[in-house]
């Protein structure tokens, strides 16, 4: 397939090699040459994450422009999101095979493509131009002919879409891999077109005001002052916009907010009432809905495999001002259940491919193989075995993963666990796609 010239063919190259190919960035290059050199990374190491690498690559160059990083990241995460789409217009324009260029030639190819076909703004010769000139900024002058072809010829023709109803031709529509359209036509049936066209939405800014520290009203007031508008979003969030980083506030810093999608606080609202609660969060990770739980008054005991994760988590806790209702252990629940004792609320929220987040992780699409799906299973059914024991007589389990692949929201339930609530969360509602359900365990008899 067309598209899968991205990460597949290419392979994984060390971090090494991903240092080499972007060390031409240099300082006074532009948004494009930026976007570039950030793609090519990602493109030879999809796990290389996306906004460090953009974020990395715009201080090396000194952009400092407030509208030159905006279009950096908009050509960042729109040719993510567009690959796909991008390359059907493009393949058939280049006479050796879009797979067979070099990769800056090809990305540089998608960077002026997405200008042309997908912002309204550049005029195609400004395109065409400013994407010759990124090119010689990153040291690829020689392909300045070839971009000025094919460039021209898209900006002459246009985008020409496939009509069928087939997985090929929605993948090439909503810009996916056949096999993440099948997981979508699993999941949502006639409605699937619309939900993957709903995760290539960009999402809104929404952050969780933290309750110990005022609150919306505070958070509110307190953006405002730096320039930022607020409105409620769903479960408690507040949707931000304004010029500028709101997470390069003060506000920010002084613990009033984290970024949060209304999705994942609907998880934490499936627990219930937690204030004053013990509750065992048994895969917490950098501490998103643990800290979530401490600012609602819980006393939570945060496992995770990854130390490093956890030491984030604890500077999440202290920055909210919730460090002492959140203690940290690691543990990896794969190999047995740890030995904490038992709670009323357990929290699994569980490792997964993440399919329900490309609105803010386009890159996922790419990265992921449909073999993830069994692999990724067969390891949440393990944790979901390992978590029950902790789940005390009359206590509630709650179950998530931020993925709409049916596979991944139906775990096994261990014995003596009903269910009794599900959340399906859907990309069309302006939302991450999560699944959760809610068990619990019957009282002694
Ligand atoms: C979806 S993320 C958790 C996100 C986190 N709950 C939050 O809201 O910020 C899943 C987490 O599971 C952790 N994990 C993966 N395998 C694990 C295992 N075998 N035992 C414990 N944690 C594991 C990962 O390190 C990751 O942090």
């Amino acid at each position: 397939m067309k598209f899968s010239v991205y990460v597949r063919r290419n392979g994984r190259v060390s971090s090494a090699a991903v240092g080499e190919r972007v060390k031409n960035i240099r300082s006074g290059a532009g948004a494009r040459a930026v976007a570039a050199s950030v793609l090519v990374a990602v493109e030879a190491d999809p796990a290389g994450r996306g906004p460090e690498l953009l974020a990395r690559e715009l201080t090396a160059a000194r952009v400092n422009d407030p509208r030159e990083r905006a279009l950096a990241t908009e050509l960042v995460y729109g040719v993510l999101r567009q690959l796909r789409r991008l390359d059907y217009t493009l393949a058939p324009l280049v006479r050796q095979g879009l797979e067979r260029l070099e990769p800056v030639a090809r990305t540089l190819l998608r960077i002026g493509a997405y200008q042309i076909l997908m912002l309204d703004r550049i005029p195609a010769p400004i395109a065409v131009s400013a994407t010759q000139d990124a090119a010689r900024q990153i040291g690829a002058g020689r392909i300045t002919g070839l971009l000025n072809g094919v460039l021209r010829k898209v900006a002459a023709q246009r985008e020409r879409l496939p009509s069928g109803a087939g997985p090929g031709d929605v993948g090439v529509r909503a810009s996916m891999p056949d096999w993440i359209v099948g997981e979508l036509v699993r999941a949502y049936g006639d409605a699937a077109e619309a939900e993957a066209l709903a995760l290539r939405d960009r999402a809104a800014t929404t952050v969780r005001p933290t309750l110990g520290k005022g609150g919306a009203e505070a958070c509110a007031a307190g953006l405002a002052a730096e320039g930022f508008a607020t409105a409620p979003g769903p479960h408690g969030t507040l949707i931000v916009t304004g010029p500028g980083d709101p997470f390069a506030t003060k506000t920010f810093a002084a613990g009033h907010f984290v970024p949060q999608d209304p999705a994942s606080l609907a998880v934490v609202d499936l627990l219930g009432d937690v204030a004053g609660r013990r509750v065992a969060d048994l895969c917490a990770g950098r501490g998103l809905k643990a800290t979530a739980l401490a600012d609602r008054g819980a006393e939570v005991v945060a496992l995770d495999v990854s130390a490093a994760k956890l030491e984030e988590l604890r500077a999440l806790a202290a920055q909210l001002g919730v460090a002492d209702r959140v203690t940290t252990r690691v543990a990896d629940l794969a190999e047995a259940p740890p030995d904490i004792g038992t709670f009323d609320f357990v929290l699994v929220d569980a490792p997964c491919t993440g399919l329900g987040t490309l609105r803010r992780h386009p890159e996922i699409a790419w990265r992921r193989r449909p073999e993830d799906l069994a692999s990724l299973v067969a390891l949440q059914d393990r944790l979901m075995a390992n978590a029950a024991p902790l789940v005390a007589p009359g206590g509630v389990l709650v179950w998530a993963v931020c993925s709409f692949a049916r596979a991944e929201g139906a775990p096994a339930v261990p014995s003596g666990l009903v269910e009794e609530a599900a959340l399906d969360l859907r990309p069309s509602a302006g939302l991450d796609a999560f699944q959760a359900r809610r068990l619990r365990r019957g009282p002694p008899s």
